[in-house]
């Protein structure tokens, strides 16, 4: 069977740009920026996007489209050792596990924008809204929603299904994402929040805040879970990896920045002496129970309706997000057991998706429904639910390992070389520019490094409440 392709170039930059701009964009980032160092923060940030994780998404993409392959039969295929495999199988259970979070978290904000719809905003915004909606009932329906909504684009294919989605669903997230910031500036004391966001603070980047900056950025491009290896092997063989390459980081990091002018901004029109300690730390917390409180409030100027209907407008924006990134994610195992075992994609689908679904489901009832789920394992002196040891065996562990893998991989068994005779197809100009000495150097040395330290550092501070280096 011949395998899918994206329609274009742009097809793919888009598909690739869905599954990076997510939750961590619009969320994660501009908390963590505003609280460590804003401009400061920032600078940093684009440093790691542009001098880590891009050659890491180019080495990614480039094996993709090299091998035709999802990451298992890449590593199988070049590896040719049962190590190798190993390796393989690993970056196709990360994205299958970190999935079934990613899916759990887009169906609370399924529910939050039917809410918001429904107008219900004042159940949200009550401190116990969040608490209790992601233990009721109403919760199933959201996540039946989600996982047909998720089957029907997935079951479209790459063109008609993954590529359709993402090109109506990103600009239309651009075009939002504007709007909402031009209504956010117009709001009282609007502009100390675009302060707080922007202006520099060199001394807030310790070494905690450098790796939590580098984890972010890691995540957020879709990096180490074999999505650009998968979606690489979607490209045309003319296509220009290096500058697609680019533009999905500068379009994640466009979005990030657009929505510290949104985020911020907003929270200081809300408050204009709030603290920074004020804010939680977790997306979850700031997305599922501050901001909705945000949106309540604005009732005093444009009336109930106006106020739910902004709510629903970011969480419809924040939905489409989440989903071309829940996608992107699902495709990777998808890939990998329709090249595998050669069966149709609805099958891979299905088998795939149920046992998808079951996981989320005893991760839903691990928010205190049922004790024994609640209270799993007790390690780092915490007790963790099922949820939490997902997150934290597979997002927190596996993927720098994964990262730190995947670099030893290409450079020292996949060889420099073929790395650069596949990034040359479609971009001439690579052959001895100053990139490509780049690109083999960090993704040979110091890359891999920071990714191993990283890992050590996570085993010792999660599994044994000791960080090493901080
Ligand atoms: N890039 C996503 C984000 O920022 C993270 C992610 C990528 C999640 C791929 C799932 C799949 O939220």
């Amino acid at each position: 069977m011949k395998r899918e392709q994206f329609s274009s170039s742009l097809g793919f930059i888009l598909a690739a740009a869905g599954s990076a701009v997510g939750i961590g964009n619009l969320v994660a980032f501009p908390v963590m920026a505003s609280k460590n160092g804003g401009a400061a923060f920032l600078i940093m940030y684009a440093i790691f996007v542009f001098f880590i994780c891009l050659p890491v998404m180019l080495a990614e993409m480039s094996l993709g489209r090299h091998t035709r392959q999802n990451p298992l039969g890449a590593y199988t295929e070049i590896g040719q050792n049962r190590a190798w495999r190993t390796v393989g199988w690993l970056s196709v259970l990360t994205p299958f596990m970190i999935g079934v979070f990613y899916l759990v978290i887009t169906v609370w904000i399924a529910g939050y924008l039917g809410k918001a719809i429904l107008g219900q905003l004042d159940q949200l915004a009550d401190p116990e809204g969040f608490g209790t909606f992601i233990n009721s009932n109403e919760l199933f329906v959201y996540m039946a929603l989600v996982v047909g909504l998720t089957f029907l684009i997935l079951q479209g294919g790459v063109k008609k299904g993954i590529e359709k989605a993402t090109t109506i669903l990103m600009p239309t997230l651009f075009i939002m994402l504007i709007a909402l910031v031009i209504y956010v500036l117009t709001l009282e004391n609007a502009m100390l929040g675009v302060k707080f966001f922007l202006i520099p603070d060199f001394t807030k980047l310790t070494g905690e805040v450098l790796n939590g900056a580098l984890a972010q950025a890691f995540f957020s491009l879709s990096l180490a879970m074999g999505i650009l290896i998968t979606y690489g092997s979607y490209i045309q063989k003319h296509d220009n990896i290096v500058s697609a390459g680019k533009t999905v980081a500068g379009l994640s990091l466009l979005v990030a920045c657009c929505s510290g002018l949104l985020i911020l901004p907003a929270v200081f029109s809300f408050n204009p002496d709030i603290e920074m300690s004020e804010l939680s730390t977790s997306s979850i917390g700031m997305i599922f129970m501050f901001l909705p409180k945000i949106f309540l409030a604005l009732q005093a100027d444009i009336g109930y309706f106006g106020a739910s209907f902004i709510a629903a407008f970011f969480f419809l924006l924040v939905f489409f997000a989440a989903m071309t990134s829940l996608v992107s994610i699902i495709e990777v195992p998808v890939a990998s057991v329709m090249d595998g075992k050669g069966v149709s994609r609805r099958k891979a689908l299905f088998i795939l998706g149920s046992v998808m679904v079951v996981l989320a489901i005893v991760c839903a009832l691990s928010f205190g429904r049922i004790d024994f789920l609640s209270q799993l394992l007790h390690y780092g002196g915490v007790d963790k639910s099922f949820f939490d040891v997902i997150y934290d065996m597979f997002y927190e562990t596996i993927l720098p390992l994964n990262g730190f893998l995947l670099c030893l991989f290409v450079i020292y068994r996949w060889k420099k070389h073929n790395l650069d005779a596949e990034i040359c197809d479609g971009n001439s100009t690579f052959s001895g520019s100053l990139l490509q000495k780049y690109v083999n150097l960090s993704l040979g040395t110091f890359i891999p490094g920071i990714l191993a330290i990283i890992f050590i550092n996570t085993v010792s501070t999660i599994y044994f409440g000791k960080n090493l280096l901080f």
